[in-house]
């Protein structure tokens, strides 16, 4: 059995599509994994993740990468909460939001944040999805260590969160109530449409050009006339025109809309 081998018997067996993964940053990471358990040919490999529920919860924790804290890249959460989410509360009361890839659910969050600091006539709805089930469990728990939370305000900290007595921060009832979490695979489930703003960061850059071609032109999809796509800080939609988005700056794209002037801003 070969590495394609591989990938065909895991999408089979557990529906997981790792043919849209770049190749070889996957291979590499699959490979120092099944080496770190004495195994040096795939098939064999293949059997153990059929067998081991604990190697097979670590293969899924190494193809997942679940890195993620509140307002990372802060400079850029700045870009979306003066001028992007102002530009889009200007011309709508409600807000339709989805997080895709949110992992622990500090992305999500740091947006219902800003919405419940900043904008207070607005009624919003994050829909947090994500591959990962075990990271979806924690992001409904909602609760955070020291650095996960080292990019949120004295104020914010104070307002939003709730320390315990080991240093942990829990996410008060009032920002979880817009958060809705629930599985979905990029490469495999439907796409719900309608929404304002969708923020998918840190997760294109494991897929191949292709697959990264066919999700951006889902995500237009999925936008109302007008609504935003916001992107990771390392990632950038050469093709933004062939999809119909218009760049509004390097980390957010919008769904072209006729009577809508376009605004280029200067975030950096
Ligand atoms: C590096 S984290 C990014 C988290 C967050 N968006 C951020 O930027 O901080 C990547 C997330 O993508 C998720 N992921 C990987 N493949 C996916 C897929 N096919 N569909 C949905 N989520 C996926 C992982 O489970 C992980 O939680």
């Amino acid at each position: 059995m070969d590495f394609s081998d591989f990938i065909a018997v895991v999408h089979k067996q557990f529906g997981l599509n790792l043919g849209a993964y770049k190749e070889k940053q996957l291979k590499r990471r699959i490979d120092n994994l099944r080496c770190s358990v004495g195994v040096d040919n795939y098939k064999e490999y293949f059997a153990l993740l059929c067998t081991d529920p604990v190697q097979r919860a670590k293969f899924f924790d190494k193809i997942t990468i679940n890195v993620s804290e509140f307002f990372r890249n802060s400079d850029i959460f700045q870009a979306l909460e003066k001028i992007i989410l102002p530009e889009l509360c200007s011309s709508r009361r409600k807000l339709k939001i989805w997080s895709a890839a949110c992992s622990n659910g500090a992305e999500p969050y740091s947006i219902a944040i800003i919405l419940n600091d900043g904008f207070p006539g607005i009624s919003y709805k994050i829909d947090a999805t994500d591959i990962d089930s075990n990271i979806l469990a924690a992001a409904r728990v909602g609760v955070y260590d020291e650095k996960a939370v080292k990019g949120v305000s004295k104020a914010r900290l104070q307002k939003y969160f709730v320390r315990d007595n080991k240093g942990f921060y829990r996410v008060t009832p009032e920002v979880k109530r817009h958060v809705v979490f629930s599985r979905h695979d990029l490469l495999g489930d439907k796409f719900k449409k309608g929404y304002d703003l969708i923020v998918c960061r840190n997760v294109m850059i494991y897929f191949t050009r292709q697959t990264q071609e066919i999700l951006y032109r889902k995500m237009y999809d999925s936008l109302v006339n007008g609504g935003v796509l916001f992107i990771g800080a390392t990632e950038n939609i050469i093709q933004y025109k062939d999809y119909g988005f218009e760049k509004v700056s390097h980390w957010f794209y919008r769904k072209s809309c006729p009577q809508q002037e376009v605004r280029h801003l200067e975030v950096r």
